[in-house]
């Protein structure tokens, strides 16, 4: 008894996942106010428009784990948990968690600290990692600048750990950036001042015993480039788990320093290309080829960022477009390039929210269904993504290599020769020609039989290295060495 409760003791206490561990990861983005509910309703109204809470909970996340973990997900990351301004206000109420004013109390919109504990240890259960985002840079007030009541937050309770105020107004100043207020008279998001030795002190003490009392995996940080960055290395520290934050600009030379500071970064420098190159049918695949290397060339560490195309605060990819080829290239590109792929709740029932606050729909009134086009997409893109890591550990810190490119088409290659993953990329859209790309560059070798993925085609190596890729109706071509896939459930 005494053996096993010591075996539980350890087990629950090792766990602190290092950026290592994350770094074969594939993270499911949740809004858990829009998730799911614990009554399991797939017909529960959430208008987006008007910003209200719609009842998603963390005991409702557990209920679908099954839906989640059934795409390949190995971890989730789960908007704020901590208390918010309890008012309504002119922009609705605080339902997405970025308008913290007690960081040792829970949102119980959300469940209790049990729910919450429950639902890191269902995840751990299924050997699958909790990741939860964290707001360092501000806090949130009801009202004016000049109105704030400083004693609602904890544990900031005084004017004093704050910037005053000034708006922020120049992007291209960073004192501005950093020192002035996000927000307006309407919600006010209060500044505060992290250069003082106190407050520093204050959030590493708290996200310590956060990340412990909670058995949290990782962290997703906000608005990180709104503090200075000298702040991070200890915050990070003192969390000791995986962290990676949120730096929104598509600048690869602004983004990518912010990784000397935090173990990761969005790749937000890869978003704006990805886009762009999908998004229609005349994109350029020559932007998404050269930001490639230039992720690559400027970032510590390309195979520690997190990958996506869609989130909360962007409009959502079937915004621009409903084709579907579109969406499963860009869904693949997430999944097979460098990093960590995030994908955002709804993206695998293509939804098509806009802007903020139109793109976060609930994901319940999907019905949760797993034989849409893109959730089974998304299922075999982290399939053949695990498989390829399994056989070779290596292939996670290969940087992803673009080996061709055209006007229409984009390929890339990871993971070294013999276990090589080819994923071949069009822009044709759903009305694209059927023709055979000869791709050159894949360092197969002449005569390796190489299945597509997606379609259970096999090919052979040409004679000349050049593999005949069977391209259709724009869809993403997925190639890896047939006598490698024993064991993957894929094509066998
Ligand atoms: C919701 O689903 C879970 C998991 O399938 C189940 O255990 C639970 O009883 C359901 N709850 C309700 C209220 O139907
Ligand atoms: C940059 O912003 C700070 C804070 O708002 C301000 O004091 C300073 O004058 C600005 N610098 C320039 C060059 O505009
Ligand atoms: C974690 O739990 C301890 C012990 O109950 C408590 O003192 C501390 O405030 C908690 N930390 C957070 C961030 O909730
Ligand atoms: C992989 O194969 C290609 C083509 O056969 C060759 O040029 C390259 O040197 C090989 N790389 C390694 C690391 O063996």
């Amino acid at each position: 008894m005494n053996v096993i409760l010591l075996l539980f003791t350890v087990a629950a206490t090792a766990l602190a996942a290092t950026p290592a561990d994350w770094r074969s990861r594939s993270i499911y983005f949740l809004l858990t106010d829009r998730f799911a509910r614990t009554d399991n309703s797939t017909t529960a109204t959430c208008d987006t428009r008007v910003g209200k809470y719609c009842g998603g909970t963390w005991r409702g996340i557990i209920n679908q784990l099954d839906y989640i973990q059934g795409m390949g997900f190995s971890a989730i990351w789960i908007t704020p948990v901590t208390a918010q301004l309890p008012q309504d206000t002119p922009y609705g109420q605080a339902y997405h968690g970025y308008w913290q004013q007690d960081a040792y109390s829970l949102n119980p919109h959300y469940g209790t600290a049990d729910d919450l504990k429950s639902l890191a240890s269902a995840l751990h259960a299924r050997g699958m990692y909790l990741m939860v985002d964290v707001v360092a840079n501000h806090m949130g007030y009801d009202g004016a600048s000049n109105s704030v009541d400083y004693s609602f937050f904890n544990p900031f309770n005084k004017q004093e750990y704050f910037h005053s105020y000034c708006p922020i107004t120049d992007y291209d100043n960073q004192t501005n950036v950093q020192d002035c207020w996000l927000g307006d008279n309407k919600v006010s998001l209060p500044d505060l001042d992290t250069t003082r030795s106190d407050v520093q002190v204050m959030w590493y003490d708290w996200v310590k015993s956060f990340v412990s009392n909670y058995s949290i995996d990782g962290l997703r940080i906000d608005t990180v480039r709104h503090v200075q960055k000298e702040f991070w290395p200890g915050y990070n520290e003192a969390a000791g788990v995986y962290c990676i934050g949120e730096v929104l600009d598509g600048d690869a030379s602004y983004t990518c320093p912010y990784q000397k500071y935090l173990d990761g970064v969005l790749n937000y420098p890869m978003y704006y290309p990805l886009l762009r190159a999908f998004k229609s049918t005349s994109g350029s695949m020559g932007d998404l080829y050269h930001m490639i290397n230039t992720v690559k060339d400027n970032c510590p560490d390309s195979t520690l960022l997190g990958t996506f195309i869609e989130n909360h605060d962007n409009p959502r990819f079937a915004s621009y477009t409903k084709d579907m080829s579109l969406a499963k290239n860009v869904a693949a590109f997430s999944i097979l390039a460098d990093g960590i792929p995030i994908i955002y709740a709804g993206q695998e029932q293509h939804y098509s929210g806009g802007s903020d606050p139109f793109n976060r729909e609930a994901t319940w009134l999907s019905g949760y269904s797993t034989s849409s086009p893109l959730y089974k997409l998304l299922a075999r893109a982290n399939k053949i993504r695990s498989h390829a890591i399994r056989q070779d550990a290596k292939y996670l810190t290969y940087k992803n290599y673009p080996i061709y490119s055209d006007t229409t088409t984009l390929a890339m290659r990871k993971g070294f020769n013999g276990t090589q993953l080819i994923t071949v990329l069009s822009n044709l859209g759903s009305g694209g020609k059927a023709y055979t790309l000869s791709l050159m560059g894949t360092g197969y070798r002449a005569g390796t039989r190489v299945t597509e993925v997606f379609t259970c085609t096999t090919l052979t190596v040409n004679a000349d290295g050049s593999v005949p890729v069977p391209m259709a109706s724009g869809l993403p071509r997925v190639l890896f060495p047939t006598g490698k896939l024993s064991g993957s459930a894929i094509c066998i």
